[in-house]
């Protein structure tokens, strides 16, 4: 399916279901959920896409804060005819959840955060991403996805699945390197959303693999613990990402998040 903006949109199930919308994070596109469309596409009207600039997604002029992801995934619900719905995002694609819940809340109907946070980048993340983007400049999206997605992953995914992880290593060493740097500069630039998390009054399960170095479970249980009423799980043999590297475990969570 394609919107205005030409995003890749992939609808599952029966429209008639409860709605749950993916959102992904970087560089990573909508395959990242190939297990949670699988587990949920027969109770639920399962929605992924891909974000701009990454995966099927066209990067346009390159341009793209964090505002106008928040407004994609706004469109793409106006696009479904859908009021209001679950919405799960990792990483990048948490930043992009809170910030279209600051836009519009009564669209969220449920949150699922994963290994993601909900502050802006501090001084030494700005500086981090800048070196990311002269890397790139200097020695190709290539060699930084190869350095990337070691960080992003646990050695227990990587030596106990070594083909799906060479296969993601195979798939996303072919981002355009454009989209690489918008995608740094996105995330470099977006707003605090540290104030919302207090104000979240729908049910919301947050979720951290047990080896995520970008955002460790410590942190992320104390992200929940602001939230009034969340549910916090550390997934297992898992990093930066849990749904993929652990889809059972992570599964059962949202299953059962979704029918309580
Ligand atoms: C992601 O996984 O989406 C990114 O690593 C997030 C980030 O760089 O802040």
């Amino acid at each position: 399916m394609q919107n205005d903006s030409l995003l890749k949109i992939f609808c599952y199930g029966n429209r008639t279901n409860p709605p749950i919308i993916f959102v992904h994070g970087f560089p990573f596109d909508n395959s990242m959920w190939s297990a949670q469309v699988a587990a949920l596409k027969d109770s639920h009207f399962v929605i992924t896409y891909d974000i701009r600039g990454l995966g099927g997604s066209p990067i346009g002029d390159g341009q793209f804060p964090m505002h106008m992801f928040a407004d994609d995934l706004l469109n793409i619900l106006d696009s479904l005819s859908i009021k209001s719905t679950a919405v799960c995002g990792l990483s990048m694609g948490g930043y992009i959840s809170l910030a279209a819940f600051e836009k519009e809340p009564s669209r969220f109907s449920k949150l699922i955060l994963c290994d993601t946070r909900a502050d802006a980048d501090d001084n030494a993340a700005k500086s981090k991403r800048a070196m990311n983007i002269k890397n790139i400049n200097a020695y190709g999206g290539v060699r930084f996805v190869q350095n990337f997605l070691p960080l992003c992953t646990s050695e227990d995914f990587r030596v106990n699945n070594s083909d799906y992880y060479n296969s993601l290593l195979e798939r996303y060493s072919s981002v355009n390197e454009r989209s690489l740097k918008a995608c740094q500069l996105a995330m470099m630039g977006r707003a605090d959303y540290s104030h919302l998390i207090s104000k979240i009054d729908i049910p919301t399960l947050v979720i951290c693999g047990e080896h995520d170095g970008f955002t460790p479970p410590e942190f992320m249980k104390n992200m929940a613990a602001q939230i009034k009423g969340s549910e916090y799980h550390t997934i297992p043999n898992a990093g930066h990402l849990a749904p993929l590297e652990n889809p059972d475990y992570t599964n059962n969570l949202i299953i059962d998040f979704l029918n309580a």
